[in-house]
């Protein structure tokens, strides 16, 4: 009989059910346990997808023997239960952005470096087959500009309505296209930000910004711009883009495709899976293997990531341009 992949969830909301949903199916995968701060919630789960419910993780990491873990609580918890994951030698997924305190995001990701531990931040569009494609097409060519757009609403989890807690629309959500922008440009040398809050979202519990402009220097050379807003509708049929103009060519990666304008026309690859069915295959086969190649955003990535845009909002309050490296130095200093 195969020895099957033990794996448990910490935080059993929205994305815990989504990833569950994806690697159910594997036949070598056993959701063995799940642990959600309300109980009601775990339990719901296990019925679901299988496996042992707990309210608190630390129970579930002494009891479950498991071999992986997704941590998928809101984020200001990653990084401190992360830290409580490692003892255990469990291969960690975790959820961007890294967190919001780079202090102790930085401190995970020593501790889990110095342990060896595989782990992974969950950016997942860095494993579509669009991203993957788009690598090919601008492969070292000189990008111009970089231009970043995420059109959305009001967050549907309420608790990402507090900036507090989720960090605003950059933070949250644009994340991804910010990684995105940096894995193909080069890292983010310097941002300069300006939000505005209450123009178009006047409910006294939208603790947050709902406007976001950002100017960004990549190390390759590209200037870049990113758009977000929390003031939209759901159904609104912008697609999130990351545009590339190099030389007489276009990329523009979205969520669904990859298209390539030129002279010559327009060219279209599609995505033929979900975008995050990659990165959970990603994640299973590295953990399945112990080969650590099939993993493109380990945590250091998410760190600079979560850097870059902890450093926008940094600008933004600030009204000064930030260099990102030296905010990531400053800001997780002993
Ligand atoms: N990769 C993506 O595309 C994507 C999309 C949405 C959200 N996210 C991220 O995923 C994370 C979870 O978001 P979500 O939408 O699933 O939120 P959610 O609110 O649906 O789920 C979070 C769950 O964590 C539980 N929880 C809170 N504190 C806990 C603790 N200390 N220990 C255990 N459980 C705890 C809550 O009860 C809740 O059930 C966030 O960091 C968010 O930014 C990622």
């Amino acid at each position: 009989m195969t020895t099957k992949i033990r794996v448990g969830f910490i935080g059993a909301g929205r994305m815990a059910n989504l990833h569950a949903n994806l690697i159910a199916k594997e036949p070598d995968v056993q959701i063995a346990a799940a642990a959600d701060a309300d109980a009601a919630r775990s339990a719901a789960f296990v019925q679901k997808w299988g496996g042992v419910a707990f309210s608190d993780h630390r129970a579930m990491l002494e009891q479950a023997r498991l071999d992986a873990v997704y941590i998928c609580t809101p984020t200001t918890h990653h990084a401190a239960i992360g830290l409580d994951c490692l003892p255990y030698g469990v291969a960690l997924y975790v959820e961007k952005p890294l967190d919001l305190d780079l202090h102790l995001a930085r401190r995970f990701v020593e501790a889990a470096d110095a342990d060896q531990t595989l782990a992974m931040t969950g950016l997942q569009w860095r494993y579509s087959e669009a991203y993957r494609r788009a690598e090919e097409l601008i492969g070292d060519e000189p990008i111009a500009l970089v231009n970043l757009r995420w059109y959305w609403t009001r967050p549907p989890i309420r608790w990402m309505w507090d900036r507090a807690l989720a960090g605003g629309q950059i933070v949250d959500q644009n994340i991804h296209l910010i990684d995105v922008g940096s894995a193909l440009a080069g890292d983010i040398t310097t941002v300069y930000a300006a939000y505005n809050e209450q123009q178009a979202n006047h409910e006294p519990e939208f603790a947050n910004w709902d406007g976001y402009a950002l100017t960004m220097r990549f190390a390759r050379g590209a200037v870049g711009v990113c758009a977000g807003a929390y003031a939209l509708f759901p159904e609104i049929q912008f697609e999130p883009a990351a545009d590339f103009t190099l030389r007489d060519c276009l990329v523009r990666i979205t969520d669904k495709r990859v298209q390539r304008y030129t002279p010559s026309g327009v060219e279209t690859w599609a995505n033929t899976e979900p975008l995050h069915r990659g990165v959970n295959r990603a994640f299973i086969a590295a953990v399945r293997s112990g080969d650590r190649s099939h993993i493109c955003t380990p945590l250091h990535n998410g760190l600079t990531s979560t850097a870059a845009v902890l450093a926008a909002n940094r600008s933004a309050q600030t009204g000064a341009p930030i260099n990102v490296a030296a905010f990531l130095a400053a800001e997780s200093a002993a």
